[in-house]
């Protein structure tokens, strides 16, 4: 599964691109006649006038172009219609609309000016001529590949414990691009073989009739040649076109060419409605000395193999099934863009937020107990550090660690956090200790989920002990942008002030209060919070008690809950006083959620994938969508409002019966 993963992924995003341009090319060509039609409409159609003998009105064209030399004539598709003349000159292909009647040229232009002709040269042949069809063949190979492996790693990894074609509107940009990606894959994994199978057949024609050919016998068409008769002039077109439509009578002709360029050997195109192919020919080869048949192919004359291998371009064009496949193949072409943009913007969006190797470049032990530690981007590559901001640091054993930036505005050297000893803690905070100057660390991107409006009138910063860290950077940060603050930061004692010089350095705006200070000088929340300038925002950081506290005052004192921005870092799980719920998924199952299980982890045993990295309401990364019912939440994330609709399962529980997903 993973090689196959490994194969996926690693063929499809350097494919994507040249894949998506065929697609879309692929997608328009299907109706090719249409499109021309539509653009150049004046141009391609005839004026009604008895047509000239084709020998004049070649004549006429080539009289007037010297230079020229005609590769290929399309005949009219409909009476109203023109010929098409195509025309090499100087080694450039030119095409030209003439009037059967008149044989006047309504529109003369080499291919780059006939916008659907470019089209279909850019899918086919990447306008690199043969190599440029053989990448386009290997390219195609390359999406036959994707097209199979695609279901089967769908099939392997499919959702359990929800439908099978459900798309995950929550849970991030990510898991929505790579849920659309699997639907469109698996919805189109059966037209997608089948185009990239036909396509690779036309393309590497002369590699797959090989291939062909071991299973059912496959024949060439050899072109015949006419040695120059010195003197003896070549026969008036119309007369070699005669002994052709005399071999097939009654057929109408698609198209006359001349291989070689000599003019002695005339190809002509007659349909062949007898054959169940419904584009085939009747390939006629004629000697344009004395109009004599050189060779036939024909559909009836040709062995299984090359039957077989004639098969491929009308499937492939869509021409064997009418407008209804060819409406198919443009929707399945489309599904396949789609799944490139997809494949490859989700592949992106994962590579965003998957964590990233940084150095340790400084530890600085704070206070007792407490580890700055400065964090560096390859290179030297600056770091994006908003004031409220956390980093996850994925340490060994799974865990996973969200530390609040520490940076003073400007500061983009390094991410600076600050890591608090938690010695009967789980074992991240020991080992984030341990770091050295030098060592590795994985980090996530930064995430804000406590965000500092800076367009209030007045902040009031609160924090307690290690919550003073995402104050800092906001206290630094209004200072810098010379905004109202102030701010208040209770500790366990004096020797337990972090950042004491960022704080002298902010004056009279910040009140300290450690615990041991004589005489005891107490922050008193309430206070503080009925003292602040009308339309003061708060924001604090600390353990749950002092949060519930801020909580408490709020409401008292009858405050917005819009203006309480709280961010904790206390582990709150179930809790003993944790009551049973039961939750309605997204699938209809009803599923009970035990006293001392969270939901995430009722939600998980029943299938249903839930991303936690805090596991304490603090980052937001398990938010789920909450559809009815009544919850009890204990995050430190989602504000008011969104936990009308939100909830946490990390942490947060139900009361009775609640709807999530
Ligand atoms: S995992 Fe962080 S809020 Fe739930």
């Amino acid at each position: 599964m993973r090689l196959l993963a490994w194969v996926h992924r690693w063929l499809g995003l350097p494919l994507s691109l040249l894949l998506l341009m065929q697609a879309l090319t692929g997608a328009i060509v299907l109706f090719k006649h249409e499109a021309n039609d539509l653009l150049h409409h004046a141009a391609l159609t005839a004026d009604g006038s008895p047509p000239l003998p084709l020998q004049t009105l070649v004549g006429g064209v080539l009289r007037d172009r010297p230079d020229a030399r005609l590769l290929r004539i399309d005949y009219p598709e409909t009476p109203d219609s023109t010929y098409i003349l195509r025309l090499d000159r100087g080694g450039t292909e030119w095409r030209l609309s003439v009037d059967p009647g008149s044989g006047q040229v309504n529109r003369e232009a080499t291919v780059a000016g006939w916008p659907i002709e470019w089209l279909f040269d850019l899918h086919y042949t990447l306008l690199l001529g043969k190599d440029g069809q053989t990448i386009s063949g290997l390219s195609g190979l390359g999406l036959l590949i994707l097209s199979i492996t695609g279901p089967v790693l769908w099939w392997r990894g499919r959702p359990r414990g929800r439908g099978l074609f459900m798309v995950a509107t929550s849970g991030g940009r990510a898991r929505l691009l790579r849920d659309l990606h699997r639907l469109t894959g698996v919805l189109a994994a059966l037209p997608l073989i089948i185009l990239s199978f036909t396509g690779v057949m036309v393309a590497l024609k002369v590699w797959t009739s090989v291939l062909v050919g071991v299973i059912a016998p496959v024949s060439g068409k050899p072109a015949p040649l006419v040695v120059a008769r010195a003197g003896q002039p070549l026969l008036p077109l119309d007369q070699i076109i005669a002994a052709a439509r005399a071999d097939r009578p009654g057929a109408p002709i698609r198209n006359v060419r001349f291989p070689g360029g000599s003019g002695r050997v005339v190809l002509v195109f007659l349909e062949d409605e007898t054959a169940p192919r419904p584009d085939a020919t009747w390939q006629v080869w004629l000697n344009a000395y004395d109009g004599s048949i050189l060779a036939r192919y024909t559909d009836a004359t040709m062995p299984a193999g090359s039957r077989f291998m004639e098969w491929m371009l009308p499937i492939h064009t869509g021409s064997a099934g009418g407008l209804a496949l060819r409406l198919f193949w443009c929707l399945s072409a489309l599904g396949l863009a789609g799944l490139l943009v997809t494949g490859a913007w989700g592949w992106l969006a994962r590579r965003a937020v998957s964590p990233r190797t940084l150095h340790v470049v400084a530890t600085d032990p704070l206070s007792p107990g407490v580890m700055g530690l400065r964090l560096r981007r390859p290179f030297g590559l600056s770091v994006r550090a908003e004031p409220g901001a956390h980093i996850d640091l994925h340490l060994t054993g799974g865990l996973i660690r969200q530390y609040s930036l520490t940076n003073a505005p400007g500061d983009r050297s390094a991410y600076a956090i600050a890591v608090q000893l938690e010695p009967a803690g789980r074992g991240g905070s020991r080992a984030m200790h341990a770091l050295r100057v030098g060592d590795l660390v994985r980090v996530g991107l930064p995430r804000n989920s406590f965000p500092l409006d800076r367009s209030v009138p007045h902040h009031l910063l609160l924090a307690a002990g290690i919550g003073i860290t995402p104050i800092i950077a906001m206290a630094d940060a209004l200072a810098g942008d010379g905004a109202p603050f102030t701010l208040h930061y209770a500790t366990r004692d004096a020797a337990g002030v972090l950042f004491a010089d960022r704080l002298s350095r902010l004056g009279d705006r910040v009140h300290l209060y450690p615990a041991d200070a004589v005489p005891r000088h107490r922050l008193d929340i309430r206070t503080v919070m009925a003292s602040a300038p009308p339309g003061t925002h708060v924001q604090a950081c600390g353990p749950a008690r002092f949060l519930a506290d801020i909580r408490q005052a709020a409401h008292d004192l009858g405050w917005d809950g819009a203006r309480v921005h709280l961010e904790g870092f206390a582990p709150t799980g179930p809790g003993t006083d944790a009551q049973p719920f039961r939750a309605r998924l997204p699938d209809g199952r009803i599923i009970q959620v035990p006293a001392d299980q969270t939901l995430a982890q009722a939600l998980t045993t029943a299938g249903l994938h839930v991303a936690v990295s805090c596991g304490q309401g603090v980052c937001g990364t398990c938010t789920l969508p909450l559809r009815s019912g009544h919850a009890l939440h204990k995050d430190q994330c989602l504000s008011p409002q969104e936990r009308q609709t939100l909830i946490t399962p990390c942490c947060s529980r139900g009361v009775g019966d609640i709807a999530v997903g």
